[in-house]
């Protein structure tokens, strides 16, 4: 049988984007019928919330939509970007911090932006971070997660990515 092609999605305290956006993917994967064919996990490029359940305030907003998911923080290793097949950061920084821990061309390439995937980005690069903001930022961060999500299965299904 082949191997599942392993997507590691990656934001800085892998306690509010990363989490939702591999859960969400792996809810796509399910929804599509495309069990086995795609493997999703979540990291964070600082080691603050190791160990922690995802943030009450995603988990809520999630929930009134009617998503559920659990996940238990961990920081990226290098690797990381050896074992998946590709990385997926959240911002501009977890992009950045992850690049600095990469070692060879070949881990370089596997990093892409979410919201490469997001047809609706407008242009926009990152998925905001949450963590300071009111209530609509969790709901905008769960909106954008959520597209970008469908946009990354769809793209993979085309045949754009590995
Ligand atoms: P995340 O959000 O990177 O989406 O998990 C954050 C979580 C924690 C912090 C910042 C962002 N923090 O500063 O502790």
């Amino acid at each position: 049988m082949t191997q599942p092609v392993r997507i590691l999605f990656v934001c800085l305290g892998n306690i509010i984007r990363s989490p939702l956006a591999a859960r969400l993917f792996e809810r796509e994967v399910e929804e599509a019928g495309l069990e086995g064919k795609y493997e999703a996990d979540a990291a964070g490029t600082a080691d603050y919330h190791v160990g922690q359940a995802p943030d009450e305030r995603m988990v809520r907003t999630a929930a009134r939509r009617g998503f559920h998911y659990t996940h238990r923080a961990r920081q990226i290793e290098r690797s990381d970007l050896d074992e998946f097949d590709l990385v997926i950061p959240m911002d501009l920084e977890n992009k950045t911090d992850i690049e600095a821990l990469a070692r060879k061309p070949e881990q370089r390439a596997k990093i892409h932006l979410l919201r490469e995937f997001d047809p609706k980005a407008h242009g926009a690069l990152a998925v905001p971070d949450p963590w300071y903001g009111g209530p609509s930022g969790f709901e905008d961060a769960y909106d954008i997660i959520e597209r970008s999500a469908r946009g990354l299965l769809e793209a993979l299904e085309a045949g754009k990515l590995p």
